[in-house]
């Protein structure tokens, strides 16, 4: 095959763009997702990188057995609504992991004008955290699967109606307190609904 026309084949692959695309954030991590550089160098967009190796077997593991009281289809879809997150980010919430937060087509207009008041999520929101934790001494490992879903008016007047639901990074449905756990924190937020948003240097705008 004469140069051109390997060329040609490479870039028609895609092989071409991948070789030539800027790998730094790749150079900061390993093979097996961890990172190399010391922890407190970590960009955004190297725990992009970190999201991208682990993000497959992420998937796989929350898909892993049976959801029992969590809804199979919400843990089966998220990746296909739409992303709130440009990029993970570590808000220091939720164990210090980082966080990338995907919300369905009925919750999604209302969520991403990331609004501070006079919120009123639709009922059948549903909103999930994928998340991922990166240690001091670099090891990567998925966390969990956190879910928010707006019930019925009533059906949870504790919450505001919100149904609080966790994934372990092995597909067992965790069962936390959830009044303690999770709504202790998300009712400081009730001026919007008790949604807090992702931090806001990596809201996806709305369409
Ligand atoms: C210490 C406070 C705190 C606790 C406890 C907490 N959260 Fe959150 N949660 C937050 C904050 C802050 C955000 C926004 C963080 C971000 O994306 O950067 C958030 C975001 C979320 C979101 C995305 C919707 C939103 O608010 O923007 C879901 C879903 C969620 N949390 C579920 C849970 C579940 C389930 C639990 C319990 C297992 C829980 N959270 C416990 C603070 C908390």
């Amino acid at each position: 095959m004469n140069r051109t026309i390997l060329i040609a084949a490479i870039a028609t692959t895609g092989l071409f763009a991948a070789a030539t695309m800027p790998q730094a954030a790749n150079d900061h991590i390993d093979g097996d997702c961890n990172l190399t550089i010391p922890r407190d160098d970590m960009t955004n967009r190297d725990a992009h990188a970190v999201y991208t190796c682990l993000s497959k077997g992420m998937t796989k593991g929350y898909n892993t057995g049976d959801k029992r009281w969590i809804p199979a289809d919400f843990v089966a879809d998220y990746r296909e609504w739409t992303a709130a997150s440009t990029l993970p980010a570590d808000p220091g919430v939720h164990g210090e992991r980082f966080l990338f937060t995907y919300v369905n087509d009925i919750g999604a207009d209302e969520y991403m004008k990331y609004a501070d008041e006079d919120v009123a999520m639709p009922v059948g929101s549903v909103i999930a955290k994928e998340s991922f934790f990166v240690g001091e001494n670099g090891k990567a490992k998925p966390g969990p699967l956190f879910l928010m879903q707006k019930a019925d008016k009533g059906a949870s007047p504790r919450t505001n109606d919100w149904y609080y639901m966790a994934v372990a990074p092995n597909g067992t449905p965790m069962a936390p307190n959830v009044f303690k756990a999770c709504n202790e924190c998300h009712e400081a937020y009730a001026d919007s609904d008790y949604m807090a948003y992702p931090e806001e240097d990596v809201r996806r705008p709305a369409k």
